[in-house]
């Protein structure tokens, strides 16, 4: 049984299911009371917008340059005009441009990657337009319990092992959009995740299931996660989102993130994005910034052999809103996001700095 699990070790990709240790409370959110639960983070940004539109006299929505497109895609479909304003992860905030709006728009302002603190929020030239903020990389961070914007959203299944789930709050106590339904579709699409999660548990202790089947299942829950109306939050989301302990699993992903940096930052062609202060933020996965894009092709492929499964957060070829910059498809072809959650220790880290150094060491540029 040993051996089958050390065979069955694996980095990334998304959660297992993880039971939370019966005799710890559940830390708390920001948004405590007044919340609306949403059956994704797009459903919750979905039902945000619609309501502002029909409650604000919304327009336009401002998104940020680097941006995942499945979301921006989701935002298109409610028939809001988007214009995309430039953002720049990868460097410090003093470089960024202020946005500006005029009556009628809302600007979204994103912590990516959990690297950013309620100072960027100055970035919004605030006057004329809302703010709705999305916290879904680190919805515990100070920024998020800080917050002075009209509204957030979050979708919870990227730092939780919930098969999905998204929330909307508003820290200036305006009015929140009504709770939705849970839809059929949704409803399935939440259960074949639920099942993929606990088939690839069962997988990862030595147990009877197969990679392909646990694959199958997520993939097709996830191709139907935010598909159809917009879908509340099923009851099994909502129980399992009480019982985690979120703050030791906070400290777990910035001290992982600490050691992959450290274990990394000699090598001149990659980058690791830090944050200012580890004590303030908590980073959401190792951003890596490569030199070329060929090698971070290189060195992807290499890890998923590995069974490494870094991601690449966003893919900006095949854009679903015009304007994007130059450099921010640059960027998104040179990084790469390599999991640095709770699901993990200092060894793992070491482990997956050491075959980033090897395999970005045997990268030829041709
Ligand atoms: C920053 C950010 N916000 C929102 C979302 C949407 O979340 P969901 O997949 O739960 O709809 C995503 C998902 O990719 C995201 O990365």
């Amino acid at each position: 049984m040993k051996d089958c699990m050390a065979e069955r070790w694996e980095q990334g990709s998304e959660f297992h299911s993880i039971p939370a240790a019966s005799n710890i409370g559940a830390d708390k959110f920001p948004w405590e009371g007044t919340r609306v639960l949403y059956g994704s983070g797009r459903d919750a940004l979905r039902a945000l917008l619609s309501h502002g539109m029909s409650e604000r006299g919304w327009r336009r929505i401002h998104i940020p340059s680097y941006f995942c497109q499945k979301v921006a895609r989701a935002i298109l479909s409610t028939g809001i005009e988007v214009a995309v304003y430039p953002d720049r992860p990868d460097i410090p905030l003093s470089h960024h441009d202020s946005i500006k709006g005029k009556p009628g728009d809302v600007v979204l302002l994103v912590n990516s990657f959990g690297l950013r603190g309620k100072a960027y929020a100055s970035v919004a030239d605030r006057g004329d337009f809302e703010i709705i903020e999305d916290h879904s990389h680190d919805p515990w961070s100070s920024w998020a319990r800080e917050s002075d914007a009209d509204w957030c959203i979050a979708s919870l299944r990227k730092t939780l092992p919930i098969p999905d789930g998204g929330v909307v709050w508003s820290p200036m106590r305006k009015k929140l959009p009504t709770l939705a339904q849970v839809t059929p579709e949704h409803q399935s699409a939440s259960l074949e995740k639920l099942a993929a999660m606990k088939l690839k548990s069962l997988y990862l202790s030595g147990g009877p299931a197969t990679k392909e089947d646990f694959r199958r299942l997520a993939v097709s829950g996830e191709s139907r996660i935010a598909a159809g109306p917009v879908s509340g939050m099923p009851v099994w989301t909502e129980d399992l989102l009480q019982s985690f302990p979120v703050e030791s699993w906070r400290m777990r992903r910035r001290s992982n993130h600490e050691t992959l940096c450290d274990a990394l930052q000699d090598i001149f062609w990659v980058k690791a994005l830090a944050p200012d202060s580890y004590t303030a933020d908590t980073p959401f996965s190792c951003v890596l910034i490569f030199d070329t894009s060929a090698r971070r092709a290189f060195v992807q492929e290499r890890l998923v052999e590995s069974h490494v499964y870094a991601a690449v957060l966003w893919p900006l070829d095949e854009p679903a809103v015009d304007g994007i910059p130059n450099y921010s498809i640059d960027l998104s072809r040179r990084m790469l996001s390599v999991h640095c959650d709770m699901r993990y220790d200092e060894r793992d880290m070491f482990r997956v700095a050491a075959m980033i150094r090897d395999f970005g060491e045997a990268f030829h540029d041709a």
